[in-house]
């Protein structure tokens, strides 16, 4: 997390005091290192460089299209999972070319949105989904690329609600019954089985469980290719994990190894699909401290940030570093939960932890929050989404501005209800 560091005893980002964002901009704001996400997709990139490959930013993980938009200035693909994502991809300049598109729950509208945007592979993940697509696809008069995502049973040993690759999971297709699968897909008439794909979890800090789960992806196109199918694109997903606490996680290229490894003299194109690797470290939620609370219990500090701004740690207990923006050496520690305005008693971003002493009124930074923060935000309590402002060099610029009272309920209809006859069908 180098581009977050103390410059006369200010935390900045890159060349900006976060204190200069918080004048301009108010908070909470989340605050992302261009050039921080823009190393880490390099890394990636230059670890591929001599093979055939795709980087398909994991979308998910952080929509602004400005982050998009810098992840595909560096040449990125991405990888969807909603029609929404699909739109967001393409209106930030991802060639649909590069575009994955996985999920387990595919509407027939969306399978058509990409099927008309020519991506470059749908990741089925159930025969029923084949079916269906082969439907669209046929009825659009064209053929769906699709790779099968099979579920490998390998446990990812992060966090169960992102563990994908156990045979308990919603995801994917299970190994045992991939070939069969391939078959079926060739059966259909409008698709062209061409891929792979396996994506076992997130936050993964440990390649050992990803390696085992390449090597089976790896027989299985061995044994395709014995049944004459034409596979060439091997997705080896997501999930590598960044250091969020004492997690000392390996770097992109020694994912990029792990996989070529396995795939090495296949002839085929590598994807790649990380999000948090690229983006989460690059990001702050900026907050301010409002109240210290004492009971008899315990200490409280009170920011203005809460669990519908950044949801990780009550969705998943998950540690995040909380520093002071301020002059780092003359904060005394106080043991405290630092939690939110938010109508809820899991609304905290740490429980019982010693903290840097920020008075009310001063400035904090919940760090680490460059993935799964704004996507995963909320309107919860009538709160409005924070601000989004992204550092470049000496500048920065608003990227996404604090939503106002007017967005709260700008969608929901206004002046006199048109109710219809529950009873006609129309
Ligand atoms: C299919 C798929 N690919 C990639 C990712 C990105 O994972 P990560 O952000 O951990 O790299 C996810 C995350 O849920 C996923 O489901």
């Amino acid at each position: 997390m180098q581009e977050f560091t103390y410059k006369n005893e200010e935390l900045h980002c890159e060349g900006v005091s976060l204190k200069s964002i918080a004048a301009a901009v108010g908070t909470p704001t989340f605050v992302y290192s261009k050039n921080a996400m823009v190393a880490r997709i390099r890394a990636y990139e230059a670890a591929l460089a001599e093979a055939p490959h795709i980087v398909a930013y994991a979308i998910k993980a952080n929509t602004n299209q400005w982050v998009i938009r810098a992840m595909a200035e560096e040449g990125a693909g991405g990888d969807v999972h909603s029609g929404g994502e699909l739109y967001r991809a393409l209106n930030a300049g991802v060639p649909a070319n590069k575009i994955v598109y996985s999920g387990v729950g595919k509407t027939t509208q969306e399978m058509q949105e990409a099927l008309s945007a020519g991506i470059m592979l749908f990741s089925v993940e159930s025969i029923a989904e084949l079916k269906t697509l082969s439907g669209v696809a046929r009825e659009m008069g064209c053929i769906a690329p699709i790779a099968l995502r099979v579920n490998p049973h390998v446990d990812a040993k992060t966090h169960p609600y992102i563990s994908t690759g156990l045979k308990t999971a919603k995801f994917g297709i299970p190994l045992s019954y991939a070939a069969d699968a391939f078959e079926e897909a060739r059966r259909l008439p409008a698709l062209n089985p061409t891929g792979v794909h396996i994506h076992i979890g997130s936050q993964i800090t440990d390649l050992a469980p990803v390696q085992e789960a390449i090597h089976h992806g790896a027989d299985l196109v061995r044994d395709l290719r014995q049944r004459n199918f034409d596979i060439q694109y091997f997705d080896a997903g997501g999930g590598l994990g960044i250091t969020y606490d004492t997690e000392e996680p390996p770097e992109p290229d020694a994912h990029v190894h792990a996989a070529l490894q396995a795939i090495h003299a296949m002839n085929l194109t590598l994807v790649l699909e990380p999000g948090r690797a690229l983006v989460g470290n690059a990001g702050v939620l900026l907050t301010r401290v409002l109240y210290h609370k004492q009971t008899e219990e315990k200490r409280f500090v009170v920011i203005d940030a809460g669990m519908n701004d950044l949801l990780r740690p009550s969705l998943y207990d998950a540690y995040h570093e909380i520093r002071a923006v301020d002059d780092p050496g003359a904060h005394e520690r106080v043991v405290a939960d630092l939690v939110g305005p938010v109508c809820e008693e899991g609304d905290f971003f740490a429980k019982n932890r010693a903290l840097p002493h920020v008075p009310g009124g001063g400035l904090m930074a919940v760090m680490s929050a460059g993935a799964y923060g704004f996507t995963m935000a909320s309107n919860y309590n009538s709160r409005r989404r924070p601000a989004e402002v992204f550092v470049d060099g000496p500048r920065f610029a608003l990227i996404r501005r604090r939503e106002s009272y007017d967005d709260l309920v700008h969608h929901e209809v206004s002046g006199q209800l048109d109710w219809l006859d529950g009873n006609s069908e129309r």
